[in-house]
């Protein structure tokens, strides 16, 4: 039986679920969070749906053994390929990351929707039953974000190289009339600064970050397991491979100390 004092997990394939995480502690900030960055296997989005299963089995354990009381699968991808499964199989609520295609859809004025995700999410069920349901009459225009995920694990999300290959992607979509752009993995917050500047006030940028640690608020609340004590919540981080955008990424999001713990499996 979970008991309210239990922490909550959050992992990704490597740093972009500290996005989400952000959004969590937030809203959430009694809850102690432990994060898990599957570095070592980092990116999923051109593994097979059942390696990714796989590796999200490894860290759902790896959770239970820590006692946490709700997961979130804070990385589209894994989402996408594994939260069916983990919900068939684990005796534990899941969150999973929402392709935003519904706010986008609902703003969008030119009827012009871009998304941005990585190969395995356009292929998961989620996309495709959302898509079908709010973006009926509209025209979408999907992009694999091919090398992005990579560039923000190296920490080069203000590269030039960042620059290019976000310019390749998003300027064709402008040129579409796209008026919404979804960040549909959430590695991408992490490039908002180069986003903004190549997009100025062409479109508007749609994180779902913000309402799926919303969806994990109410989900608690809902289990009556939503910690009401403010006495000591703590955050740990782990990582099974080298994440050298880890620590400066969460030096910029976090005001306490901490530190990356090396996770052996
Ligand atoms: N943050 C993950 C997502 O939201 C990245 C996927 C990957 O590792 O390729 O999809």
């Amino acid at each position: 039986m979970a008991s309210s004092f239990d922490p909550v997990g959050v992992f990704d394939s490597g740093v972009g679920g500290l996005s989400v995480w952000k959004e969590i502690v937030k809203i959430l900030p009694n809850e102690s969070v432990i994060y898990y960055a599957d570095s070592k296997n980092c990116p999923y989005g051109s593994k097979t749906k059942d390696e990714v299963i796989a590796l999200s089995e490894n860290i759902v354990d790896f959770f239970l053994h820590q006692n946490c009381k709700l997961i979130v699968v804070a990385c589209n991808t894994a989402t996408a390929a594994a939260i069916d499964y983990l919900r068939d199989n684990y005796p534990i609520h899941f969150v999973g990351m929402e392709p935003a295609v519904k706010p986008a859809a609902l703003s969008t004025k030119t009827d012009n929707i871009g998304i941005l995700a990585t190969q395995g999410t356009f292929q998961g069920r989620l996309f495709r039953e959302t898509s079908r349901k709010w973006a009926d009459g509209k025209k979408m225009m999907i992009q694999a974000g091919e090398g992005l995920v990579e560039i923000v694990e190296q920490g080069k999300a203000e590269s030039p190289e960042a620059e290019a290959l976000l310019e390749k992607y998003i300027i064709p979509m402008l040129d579409k009339d796209v008026d919404q752009i979804v960040l549909g993995c959430t590695h991408y917050p992490f490039l908002l600064p180069l986003i903004k500047k190549i997009i100025g006030n062409r479109a508007t940028v749609i994180d779902p970050s913000p309402a799926v640690a919303k969806r994990t608020f109410d989900l608690l609340a809902l289990q009556k397991i939503l910690n009401e004590s403010n006495k000591n919540p703590y955050y740990k981080f782990y990582s099974n491979g080298p994440a050298p955008a880890m620590k400066k990424i969460l030096a910029g999001i976090i005001s306490s100390d901490f530190e990356i713990v090396q996770a052996d499996k």
